[in-house]
């Protein structure tokens, strides 16, 4: 009695609305029912949590490591006596409490994907100090030798932080219900330049003895740890407007600010639609080519794929993306992984109504008739038990919790009209600000303000069915795209035999040609293919989503002159999603494919990031 009494006041703390001056914000509230529970944290937030990280750690380039302190600051039950970190290779030398008296500690045992518990005795201790280094294999680190970047003369570092990789460089509860404001001090060789994922206290850097500068940064927010994010390299800013810009390497700033000259429209037609932007800054850091996604939604730095500068803005629906979480992710955030469509799903939805506000009715449909396409490989492909939203916390199948996501909140817009919609949605970021989100409670809220008892609705929307049941419901609402029509149209007549060369591609977007390549007969003939690559020089195309189509198509008929675009292209690039397909294509023609896809890897999988590596790893295995 006593022990429930002192946790449910661990947990009624106030629920704070983003003040409107800058300062620390209250501990956040954490979710204890039962669906809240984080099965991938070792973490006991009910009896000690952490509030506060701050960070003091040096980038050494020549060993591959961080290395400093962490300081934590934890609340905790009167009668706790352990705080529970998680830790995944963390190389600890001392633990202190916040006066430099040690602290008992120890690891459990090692699990490969959740790390160990660090378990800390705190007594009446409330921060710790952890004096730790990183191992060189940190999965959330990328470190990059020259060659691998664009300017080629210096090294790069990045962290990726989803799902739970912080926990490899950053000693905290790296649980998405365990929000923490954190601070850093991050020093580095003073010919590079450190960037994060908040406020920078200190853009030009300061001088920290012989050869090294030191960068502060600071988030104010309660934000859930995988969205700590650190760069280091060869890079400059430029801005958009007063609130956006870009980093990347000097070389590429012309062509990278170009493409991403309407980043600052994108803000203001997300607030339009969903409220105020609450972070501040909203710059975008272009990474090198072996960034191992097409985006990633760290606090007011985005960080993306150069794979979408194509020179024609037809892929900078990622930074839509990437902006829309600031709203869903990054403000109301899934309390654990098996949630994660109420991220990814209200995102996807959110970036297309972004699009639209920019660019147009049917620029919008093209994109979401191209993830319905998707949406439908996934469903066919996977096992029905694979297929619900709110499932594997190691993640649902393929792109469902994006694009079946999507299409729930679509079809919800749908059946009670726009406005009504969009005025509930404002409201939901609003009231769940800053506080982790269950489906369960997603639903109880919708049904609270948005259905009102209306039976009628209820049934219409079967929004359980949605969540929780395998497949796609009936009422899927499905936008069709007149651009992707004319696609297929040109597609039936260049099956039926019609000369490519009659064909203008001049001014086809990366999504036009996506629609053609995927939806061009797999069986192809040798004369076939190369009628196409000569046509449309797909081998040596340097758009990386155009070329990645065109190899699997390729390598799926064994056609062997592409097997040197793969040999060129493989390495270059680490976005997951784009090489992935090739390397199955490779495997699925086994005694054939097999040994490229081996040999190819083995060269490239140096330059790939830890997630990028060990995901073809055991695809290859
Ligand atoms: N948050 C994701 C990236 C992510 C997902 C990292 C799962 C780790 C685990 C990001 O917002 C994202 O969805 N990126 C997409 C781009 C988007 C336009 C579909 C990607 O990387 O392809
Ligand atoms: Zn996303």
């Amino acid at each position: 009695m006593r022990r429930l009494l002192l946790a449910s006041a661990l947990i009624a703390l106030p629920v704070l609305a983003a003040p409107a001056i800058a300062g620390p914000d209250a501990p956040s509230p954490i979710l204890t029912t039962p669906d809240a529970r984080d099965v991938l944290t070792y973490a006991r937030p009910e009896v000690a949590r952490v509030t506060h990280v701050d960070l003091d750690l040096t980038a050494d380039f020549a060993t591959k490591t961080m290395r400093g302190t962490a300081t934590l600051d934890i609340l905790a039950r009167p009668d706790a006596r352990e705080i529970i970190l998680d830790d995944k290779g963390l190389v600890i030398s001392s633990i202190t409490d916040g006066a430099g008296k040690p602290l008992k500690w120890s690891v459990g045992a090692d699990d490969p994907y959740k790390g160990a518990p660090l378990t800390i005795q705190i007594g009446k201790a409330r921060r710790v100090v952890i004096t730790y280094s990183t191992q060189p294999d940190a999965r959330a680190l990328g470190w990059l030798p020259p060659e691998l970047t664009a300017g080629k003369r210096k090294p790069y570092l990045f962290s990726q932080g989803q799902a739970i990789n912080n926990r490899s460089w950053i000693p905290t509860q790296d649980s998405p219900g365990i929000r923490q404001s954190w601070t850093a001090s991050i020093t580095v060789p003073d010919d590079l330049v450190a960037v994060m994922s908040g406020e920078r206290l200190t853009p030009q850097g300061e001088p920290a003895g012989e050869g090294l500068r030191r960068y502060r940064f600071r988030m104010d927010r309660n934000v859930p740890p995988y969205l700590i994010a650190l760069a280091v390299g060869d890079i400059g800013f430029r801005p958009v407007d007063a609130r956006t810009g870009v980093f990347t390497e000097p070389a590429e700033l012309d062509r990278t600010a170009a493409e991403l000259s309407d980043t600052g429209k994108m803000v203001n037609a997300a607030e339009a639609l969903y409220g105020a932007y609450r972070w501040g800054r909203f710059d975008v850091l272009v990474l090198p080519p072996s960034f191992p996604f097409g985006g990633m939604e760290n606090p007011t730095l985005t960080f993306a794929t150069p794979t979408i500068i194509t020179g024609d803005k037809s892929n900078i629906d990622v930074i839509a993306h990437e902006l829309a979480h600031s709203w869903s992710g990054n403000l109301v955030t899934n309390a654990t992984w098996s949630d994660s469509w109420l991220n990814e799903g209200f995102t996807t939805y959110f970036e297309n109504r972004i699009d639209e506000a920019l660019y147009g009715k049917e620029r919008a449909a093209t994109l979401a008739d191209l993830s319905w396409d998707d949406l439908q490989r996934d469903l066919k492909e996977a096992k029905p038990e694979q297929t619900r939203l709110h499932g594997d916390p190691e993640g649902t199948y393929g792109q469902l919790d994006y694009n079946k996501g999507s299409t729930f909140l679509r079809t919800i817009e749908y059946t009670v009209g726009r406005e009504r919609w969009d005025a509930y949605l404002r409201s939901y970021f609003d009231r769940h600000a800053f506080q982790p989100q269950t489906s369960a409670n997603f639903l109880k809220d919708l049904r609270a303000n948005l259905i009102k008892g209306d039976k009628a609705l209820e049934e219409k929307l079967q929004l359980d069915a949605w969540v929780y049941e395998p497949g796609l419901p009936a009422n899927a609402v499905h936008v069709k795209s007149a651009t992707l029509a004319r696609i297929d149209e040109i597609l039936d007549q260049v099956n039926a035999g019609a000369p490519l060369a009659a064909i203008d591609t001049s001014r086809w977007s990366t999504q036009e040609w996506l629609r053609f390549l995927n939806g061009l007969p797999r069986q192809q003939t040798p004369q076939r293919l190369a009628e196409l690559d000569s046509a449309f020089g797909l081998s040596k195309s340097t758009n990386a989503y155009i070329r990645s189509a065109w190899l699997v198509l390729a390598i799926g008929n064994r056609y062997q002159p592409a097997v040197a675009s793969a040999e060129q292209f493989l390495p270059s690039v680490g976005r997951n999603l784009l090489i992935t397909p090739v390397y199955r294509a490779l495997k699925a023609q086994g005694d054939w494919g097999m040994p490229i896809a081996r040999r190819i890897f083995a060269q490239a999988r140096t330059g790939y990031h830890p997630v990028t590596a060990s995901a073809i790893a055991r695809l290859l295995e």
